[in-house]
């Protein structure tokens, strides 16, 4: 099986678009800082998401819910300096596009602006059209998130699998449809069982990057603390660790305390 069809010196909504049609599928990783950015484009990865996951993994919250704008625009600001090739997509924070289209349109603008990132991300279908709307009207590129969107959590009430009833599943569908519609350029399906995920893949032209969606998407997104083993209590099934880095980490950093109580760090060359 061929792994990439073309190269892409930069990668643009419109190569994302391109690679769905021509069956190749899309990398996506989470980064939220500059060295971490920098190791994940060198790599190749295609789509760079600086997630408000970032009020998770970053600092610590058990929710996606209080990251402030402000503090997504640092981290997005700081991975675009480190990127060369891929496409960097920021999260709008939950509270700065839900209320009305003109705050999720300065919301959007202050984003674009202030980081240089080249796409927003929100959550949600039909409730948020006409923000989607007007984001897109000043020619920012939106991509959707649907299914289990995390800043919705307080109505769901557990992170587990969506969508699974007829109605749910329908709706969803109809929400993909609607995203197309209206512009977006590709959506994000969280948690919700893999045939639906594929049947939404199939009734659309953008492409659909799935977390816990099954292999039938046209792309695949993870958070990078999680694929790097840096989270250790989060192990949800959909979940590839290729590295248990806390570990490793752990090691390296227990060998320098005992390095530095030993008084072998620094050695003589290791000193002016
Ligand atoms: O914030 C995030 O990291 C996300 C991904 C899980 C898709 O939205």
């Amino acid at each position: 099986m061929s792994v990439a069809k073309k190269e892409y010196k930069r990668v643009t909504v419109k190569s994302l678009i391109e690679m769905k049609r021509n069956g190749e599928r899309i990398s996506m990783l989470t980064a939220y800082d500059f060295s971490m950015a920098k190791i994940v484009d060198d790599a190749n990865v295609d789509v760079i998401l600086v997630g408000d996951s970032a009020s998770n993994v970053m600092a610590g919250h058990e929710t996606t819910l209080p990251i402030t704008l402000d503090q997504m625009i640092y981290h997005a600001s700081s991975v675009i300096r480190a990127i060369k090739r891929a496409l960097v997509v920021v999260d709008i924070p939950f509270g700065s596009y839900q209320s009305d289209p003109k705050e999720a349109l300065r919301s959007a603008i202050r984003i674009m602006k202030e980081s240089g990132a080249h796409a927003v991300k929100v959550e949600g279908g039909i409730e948020i059209k006409e923000s989607v709307k007007r984001i897109l009207n000043a020619g920012i590129p939106v991509m959707g998130h649907l299914g289990l969107t995390p800043q919705s959590i307080y109505k769901f009430g557990t992170y587990t699998v969506r969508a699974k009833e007829e109605e749910e599943a329908k709706k969803l569908l109809d929400d993909a449809k609607l995203l197309e519609k209206l512009g977006c350029f590709a959506i994000v399906l969280e948690k919700i069982p893999a045939q639906l995920a594929k049947k939404v893949a199939e009734s659309v032209h953008i492409p659909v990057i799935g977390i816990g969606a099954g292999n039938g998407v046209d792309g695949q997104v993870l958070v990078i603390h999680d694929l790097l083993g840096i989270t250790q209590e989060f192990n949800p099934r959909f979940l590839r660790r290729y590295m248990n880095l806390y570990e490793e980490m752990g090691n390296a950093i227990s060998q320098y305390v005992t390095d530095v109580k030993s008084r072998d760090f620094p050695n003589e060359e290791e000193q002016y």
